[in-house]
């Protein structure tokens, strides 16, 4: 039995800010935070909205996506290092926004690696048989997080949620292969300050990342039996315009061939694999039976990448 996404949503808030609205506050300016960072404006939740109302939002479209209803979801992992509070899990206030009365629930938190981790996970249940469903959630309401006194840091996050549904699909597609990876002797380059503020030696998180990031999507391929030429689209952890084309051009992909979505979301940790799915297949650039590589890297530090051939 192969497992891979038969239905995905996002979501982000209304409120968009720009690099321009940042220049008002900081000693920072738009042409810095696009050129090195690729950034042009991301969205922030309201005041009344926090994490878990992301994840709904995102969740309900991923359910409309895959034609079921909360009943049938048998297990709900949600990602996210940025939870309402500590506990309840977001996946339980998941689970109760949306009824998902027969669903387990619980968070896993890999940062921005978080996505792929949960959808690997995910997919372990969904092949062993044990649920027909699980509900994966990538979210983070990283603005309650910002350190305003960092301009190092305070440029680069956005709010948003994306969701997918992850359960059986035919023969030769979904998840084909995948790599998960962790070094916690890097996890002082990126980390919660007791005050509950983003910290993060950049030049460190940057290195590893342009290793890492390109490293594992050569891996993933080399599992699944798969070579460079196979790929038809690359969707890597949106952190920095620069760390992702590294990646893109290990693969020697073009760059219409990679997903780039950064511009105008930021970097929404967790979120961002899933939200760039989705823009991506609005906009016709995945299609059905297309060989996608999905790789992410974060806090912890940790990485993960999948190879995925799209389609129910
Ligand atoms: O999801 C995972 C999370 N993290 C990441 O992916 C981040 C990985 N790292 C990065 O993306 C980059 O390291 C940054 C975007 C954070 C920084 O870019 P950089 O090219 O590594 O810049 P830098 O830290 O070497 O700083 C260069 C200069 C410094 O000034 P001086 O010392 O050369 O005078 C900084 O003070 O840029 C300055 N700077 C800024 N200037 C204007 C740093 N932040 C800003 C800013 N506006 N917001």
């Amino acid at each position: 039995m192969n497992a891979g996404i038969i239905g995905i949503g996002k979501y982000v808030p209304e409120k968009v800010v720009t690099n321009f609205d940042l220049e008002k506050i900081m000693d920072t300016s738009d042409e810095w935070i696009r050129t090195r960072t690729g950034i042009e404006e991301r969205h922030f939740a309201a005041d009344d909205q926090d994490t878990s109302d992301l994840a709904v939002a995102a969740a309900k479209e991923a359910m409309a996506k895959a034609g079921i209803t909360p009943e049938e979801i048998g297990l709900i992992l949600v990602a996210t290092v940025t939870q309402d509070q500590n506990f309840p899990s977001v996946a339980c206030m998941v689970q109760e926004k949306l009824g998902a009365v027969n669903a387990a629930a619980m968070d896993q938190a890999a940062a921005c690696a978080g996505f792929i981790y949960s959808l690997v996970t995910a997919k372990q249940f969904v092949e062993a048989n044990a649920y027909k469903y699980v509900l994966v959630v990538g979210v983070e309401k990283l603005s309650k997080v910002i350190d305003w006194k960092d301009r190092n840091t305070a440029v680069l996050f956005g709010d948003g949620a994306s969701a997918a549904i992850v359960g059986q699909v035919s023969e030769g597609r979904g998840i084909l292969s995948f790599e998960l990876g962790a070094d916690g002797t890097g996890g002082k380059n990126l980390y919660l300050t007791p005050q509950d503020t983003i910290a993060m030696n950049g030049r460190e998180v940057f290195k590893f990342a342009v290793r890492q990031m390109g490293e594992s999507a050569v891996n993933v391929l080399d599992k699944a039996g798969l070579t460079k030429e196979d790929v038809d689209f690359l969707v890597p952890h949106q952190a920095n315009i620069r760390i992702m084309e590294s990646a893109r051009e290990r693969l020697e992909l073009p760059p219409e061939k990679m997903s780039k979505t950064i511009q105008k979301y930021g970097n929404t940790s967790a979120a961002s694999i899933g939200i760039s799915l989705v823009d991506e297949l609005e906009a016709g650039r995945i299609k059905e039976d297309d060989l996608l590589v999905l790789v992410g890297f974060g806090g912890g530090l940790t990485w993960g990448a999948v190879a995925m051939r799209w389609g129910k």
